[in-house]
C-alpha cells in the first residue's frame, strides 16, 4: 500500500517537474549559487522543523554509542573533533563534555544558522570554521582529529571514498568515526526502486544528495580496523530517506 502512494507521489513529481516546476528545475541544474542558497533555506526552515524532532532519537543514539567508545578518555583533555557537513550545527546538542570543535561544510550559505546555533552552546570551544569538501579537507591535518562526526552526509558527498579516505587520513590512529546515513532499501525491494526512481530528482533538489547509496558496504570496504553499524527503519520518516544506518568505525 505505501509502495504504491508513493510510486503516485513520485509520478506527480516527476510530471510537475517538468512541467509547472521546470523553471526552478533549471535554475537549479544550471546555477551552483542558486542551489545552495536553495538548500540552506529549505533545509533549516522545512526540512529541519520537520525531520529534526523526528531524527532525535536516532542522533542521541549515535552521541551515546560515541560517548560509549570514549569512556575511558580523560575528560579533562579536550577531544578533538571534526563535523563534516555541520550544516545548521544541529548535532551540538548531543556533543561530549571539553570537545574542540572544527566545522566544515561546503555551502557557506549554511554559516549564519550555524554561528546563530553555536551561540546556544558556550561549553563547546571552536577552533574553526573551514568551507571545504570532505573529499578535499588539506585543511586538516593527517592524524590530528580523535573523532570524526558525519550525519547525513555521505549521501551528498561526490566521490563516497575520496571522502572516507579523508576521514581515515585526519582521524588519529584509534580515532572514531561516528555516522548517521539514510541509505538504500534492500535491492529485492519495490522500496529501492522507488528511490531510484526520485533519485535524479532528489539530487537537484536536495543539493546532490541520493537516497539509493550503499554507504554501510562503502564504509566496511575502506578498511577501518572496526565497524558496527545498527539498521533502523524509523517508519516516522518517509520512505524516500529510510533505512537509517547508525555505527562507528574505528581507525
Ligand atoms: C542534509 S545536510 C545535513 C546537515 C547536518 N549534518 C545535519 O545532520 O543536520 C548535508 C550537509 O552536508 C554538506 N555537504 C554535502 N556534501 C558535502 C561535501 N562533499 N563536502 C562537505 N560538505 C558537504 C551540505 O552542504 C549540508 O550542510
Amino acid at each position: 500500500m505505501e509502495v504504491i502512494l508513493y510510486g503516485a507521489l513520485s509520478t506527480v513529481w516527476w510530471i510537475s517537474s517538468l512541467s509547472i516546476l521546470l523553471p526552478l528545475v533549471i535554475l537549479l541544474k544550471f546555477s551552483k549559487t542558486f542551489r545552495s542558497k536553495w538548500f540552506s533555506w529549505i533545509f533549516m526552515n522545512c526540512l529541519g522543523p520537520i525531520f529534526n524532532p523526528k531524527l532525535k532519537p536516532l542522533r542521541k543514539r549515535a552521541f551515546d554509542i560515541l560517548k560509549e567508545h570514549l569512556k575511558d578518555r580523560q575528560k579533562d583533555v579536550p577531544l578533538e573533533v571534526l563535523e563534516i557537513g555541520i550544516g545548521g550545527g544541529a548535532n551540538l546538542q548531543y556533543y561530549p563534555s571539553n570537545s574542540n570543535l572544527t566545522a566544515l561544510d561546503m555551502n557557506e550559505s549554511f554559516e549564519t544558522y550555524f554561528n546563530e546555533t553555536k551561540k546556544k552552546y558556550p561549553q563547546i570551544t571552536y577552533k574553526k570554521m573551514v568551507t571545504a569538501m570532505a573529499e578535499n579537507m588539506k585543511d586538516i591535518e593527517d592524524s590530528s582529529m580523535d573523532v570524526v562526526v558525519c550525519t547525513f552526509v555521505l549521501c551528498s558527498v561526490q566521490n563516497v571514498q575520496s571522502a572516507l579516505s579523508e576521514i581515515k587520513r585526519v582521524l588519529k590512529p584509534g580515532g572514531k568515526f561516528l555516522c548517521l546515513e539514510h541509505v538504500a532499501f534492500p535491492h529485492s525491494q519495490w522500496s529501492y526502486t522507488i528511490q531510484r526512481f526520485v533519485a535524479p530528482l532528489w539530487h537537484l533538489y536536495f543539493d546532490g544528495c541520493f537516497p539509493d547509496r550503499d554507504i554501510a558496504e562503502e564504509i566496511r570496504k575502506k578498511g577501518f580496523t572496526d565497524v558496527v553499524f545498527e539498521n533502523v527503519y524509523p517508519n516516522s520518516l518517509t520512505l524516500f530517506v529510510r533505512p537509517q544506518i547508525v555505527g562507528i568505525a574505528t581507525k
